[in-house]
């Protein structure tokens, strides 16, 4: 296996269960990410406003003053963050292993969980606790908005990035995330590690956006898993706001992967594709297998409750996942796009087309969730 992997490339630790424990707040109760509330409005103010043009200039402007105060405000934090993820390769198998052993359809599929996870600067740990999440999630926000501000991406994009940032640091807690450090005592290049915007080579911008991808998707999976124990006793209220959460953070991973891939083709081609170890594919994400998981776990307790037209689901709900539905689908639909614009009609790592394969893949989906998609 290649593994071009120099040390100025972040890594992330994230939990080998996908669980943050031992219990995570699914109401909005996070203080941290409310520090900087106004400069997440101001961005929305920017990108959203009925009236005006969103300018890249006030929007790239709006990111570098929001990664100024998320830096100068967590210092410890993403000491934390970059220490905990140094982790043996040894021991970050053996984790994953002890985590996939009780499921064997995991399980049998560790060495590709542990490749993929290894070239992607990935180590997993048992005990994952909220403020573990904070720290990971906080240095990860931060390197993406330093680089984001140097991105050619869609304003759809970049706004998913920061809105789905923005709800993760809302439920965001921890001891240290409410204890604020001195801005004068922050330094941007030692607290991020990340390097100067012009030294952020293809290669840390596909392994970063591999990064938000997995915490966006460990969020996804949380808000889910928590409606699927909900149903049917729980508020309407209540699962309609976490399935919009949920849906929030998956269109955060897709605009992860148009970030991921911000880049030439060229460059892909030169760089990304031949550092990749054979037979390598997405398909071996774990976080997103346990997401499709959760998702099907919804799924199935809506089914079981109220039948499969869902007709007796409390409406808000019904909607809610009717628009997660959607967000599944448009997700497999951009991931076509995104295969396309690096690869054209190439065949994958894996000997079949790219692209084929994928578009295949969001047509099963759609017809697959079609019931779904059509209750409103
Ligand atoms: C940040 C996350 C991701 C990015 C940036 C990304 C990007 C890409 C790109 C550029 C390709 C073309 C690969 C090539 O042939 O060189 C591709 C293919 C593919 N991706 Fe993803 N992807 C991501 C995550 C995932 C995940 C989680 C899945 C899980 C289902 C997935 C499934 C696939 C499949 C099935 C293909 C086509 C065949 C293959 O190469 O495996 N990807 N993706």
């Amino acid at each position: 296996m290649s593994q071009p992997i120099g040390t100025s490339l972040p890594g992330i630790l994230l939990p080998a269960t996908s669980d943050i424990s031992p219990a995570w707040p699914s109401a909005d109760t996070g203080q941290w990410g409310l520090v900087f509330q106004n400069r997440f409005k101001k961005l929305h103010d920017l990108l959203d406003g009925p009236d005006n043009l969103p300018d890249a200039h006030s929007v790239r402007a709006a990111i570098r003053e929001l990664a100024t105060d998320i830096k100068a405000l967590s210092g410890g934090i993403t000491g934390q963050a970059s220490a905990a993820a140094q982790m043996s390769e040894h021991e970050h198998k053996r984790n994953l292993d002890e985590a996939l052993r009780p499921i064997s359809a995991y399980h049998n599929r560790l060495l590709e969980f542990h490749v993929y996870d290894t070239y992607f600067g990935v180590t997993r740990s048992l005990i994952f606790p909220l403020d573990q999440f904070t720290a990971q999630l906080t240095a990860t926000v931060i390197r993406l908005l330093d680089d984001l501000a140097h991105t050619l991406l869609n304003i759809d994009d970049v706004a998913a990035l920061l809105y789905a940032s923005e709800l993760m640091l809302r439920h965001a807690q921890g001891d240290t995330a409410t204890t604020p450090r001195d801005s004068e005592s922050t330094n941007a290049k030692s607290v991020t590690g990340a390097p100067a915007a012009l030294a952020v080579g293809p290669m840390y911008r596909w392994r970063l956006g591999h990064h938000f991808f997995a915490l966006c998707a460990i969020f996804s999976r949380h808000c889910l898993l928590t409606v699927a124990n909900q149903i049917p006793s729980g508020s309407p209220e209540s699962m309609a706001e976490l399935l919009d959460w949920a849906t929030l953070t998956l269109r955060g991973t897709t605009a992860a992967m148009w970030y991921a891939t911000n880049m030439s083709q060229a460059a892909y081609l030169g760089k990304i594709r031949p550092s990749m170890p054979k037979e390598f594919s997405g398909t071996q994400n774990l976080d997103y297998e346990r997401l499709k998981q959760a998702r099907e776990s919804v799924i199935g307790a809506l089914t079981r409750n109220y039948g499969s037209s869902l007709m007796t689901c409390p409406s808000i709900v019904r909607d809610a996942f009717a628009a997660h539905c959607e967000a599944e689908v448009q997700d497999l639909e951009h991931h076509t796009l995104i295969a396309a614009s690096k690869v054209g009609g190439k065949p994958s790592l894996l000997g079949s087309p790219a692209v084929e394969m994928l578009r295949t893949m969001a047509q099963e989906r759609r017809e697959a969730l079609a019931m779904f998609l059509s209750v409103e």
